[in-house]
């Protein structure tokens, strides 16, 4: 990694952060990687939507049925084309300003309507970035390099023939690592402790989950690392941690957790690269919850929330459809998550000049986390620099 590249990141902190310096430069997320940006049915024909995913403003348009994605910045001057979008024909637009015309497919700068014999037509172009539909949900894959296959940054199971994926999208006012820690954090779970999610599914959830006590170290979690394929770490919840069920101070009993009813979730929680848990089974035994902490700039993410279930059939998908719109939006997507925006946007004042993660004081039960740090600073494909903005 060239240190000269220019990030957003106190260079005295990544000095100091010795064993996971590159996670802790990507504040403004990983190049080189795919990110799910949008919903499929947020990007209509001909109705350019605007975006910004690691600090990078986009435009994103559907031509022809197929999505592209360009920079939204003129290369004359730098404005956003967003300002006022002016599209004259289906597979271009053109600049407000001085109308530089650029075509979607390939940014290639094709006319400029107030100069037509201009020697930079056919010279120049806008950067843009290959999109792939998915399971409803548009990845854009932000980087310069030829595009690795989806397959290796999306969880295991994720694209699985079979499996229907619904979800919902929001901003945060958090960076994306402090999210994505908040996920994977196997005793967040205290946060949740009054979910109405419990009662409302029939089901439990420990006060926390304590790793062992004579456990050898490392066998909570499991780092995957393989050649191809998506990389990440495994965290055995239900196999390994002890569940902690009284909740004492001065070796009295002060609280014990609501129990709604014996079903059993969250048994294996892992984090996969760029940014992305898989909760199996969550928020019902029948359900994957799969949720991408994608960087929007330094202080924001989008927090894309996805359910899965495996179906059969059309019937079965439509059913789950219904389920997902009238049951697990209100109970798992915000009547659970909600308490976990609540806890990232609490943790980015501390970490937000840097210094937290410098500061910070982990514990026993944050080793999965610091797998993660320690896998995400190694194998990345890129660091997202200001020099890309
Ligand atoms: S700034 Fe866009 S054409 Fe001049
Ligand atoms: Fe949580």
């Amino acid at each position: 990694m060239d240190q000269k590249e220019r990030v957003l990141v106190n260079e005295e902190v990544v000095a100091k952060s010795k064993q996971w310096p590159n996670f802790i430069r990507a504040k403004l997320g990983f190049r080189n990687h795919w990110y799910p940006v949008l919903f499929s049915d947020e990007v209509k024909e001909g109705e350019p939507v605007k975006t910004t995913l690691c600090g990078e403003n986009l435009l994103v348009n559907r031509v022809d049925g197929k999505v592209f994605a360009i920079k939204d910045r003129c290369l004359h001057r730098g404005v956003e084309l967003s300002k006022k979008l002016e599209c004259y024909t289906k597979d271009t637009i053109t600049c407000w300003y001085h109308a530089w015309t650029y075509q979607w497919k390939d940014g290639l700068l094709c006319d400029i309507m107030t100069d037509p014999g201009s020697k930079m037509i056919g010279k120049h172009s806008l950067k843009t970035y290959q999109v792939q539909e998915a399971k409803g949900l548009l990845f854009i894959f932000l980087g310069d390099i030829e595009p690795t296959p989806l397959i290796d940054d999306v969880p295991p199971g994720f694209l699985d023939e079979g499996r229907a994926i619904r979800g919902m999208r929001r901003e945060v006012a958090s960076n994306w690592r402090v999210a994505a820690e908040n996920g994977f954090d196997s005793t967040h779970v205290f946060i949740h402790k009054d979910s109405k999610l419990i009662k409302g599914n029939e089901t439990v959830l420990p006060l926390g989950f304590a790793p062992p006590v004579d456990g050898e170290e490392g066998a909570l979690w499991e780092v995957v690392n393989n050649e191809s394929g998506p990389k990440g770490v495994y965290d055995n919840i239900g196999q390994h941690a002890v569940p902690v069920m009284e909740g004492k101070i001065h070796g009295e009993t002060v609280l014990r957790p609501v129990i709604g009813g014996n079903k059993r979730i969250a048994q294996q929680i892992s984090i996969w690269m760029p940014g992305v848990l898989k909760v199996d089974p969550f928020p019902d035994p029948t359900l994957i919850q799969f949720e991408w902490y994608v960087p929007k700039d330094e202080n924001t993410h989008w927090y894309i929330q996805t359910l899965g279930r495996e179906v059969a059939n059309a019937a079965e998908e439509e059913q789950f459809d219904k389920e997902f719109h009238g049951k697990w939006k209100d109970l798992g997507l915000h009547g659970f998550n909600d308490d976990d925006i609540w806890a990232r946007e609490a943790m980015e004042k501390f970490y937000k000049d840097d210094w937290g993660w410098i500061k910070e004081q982990l514990f026993e039960s944050d080793g999965n986390i610091v797998a993660w740090r320690k896998l995400a600073s190694e194998v990345n494909r890129g660091i997202q620099t200001l020099d890309n903005l």
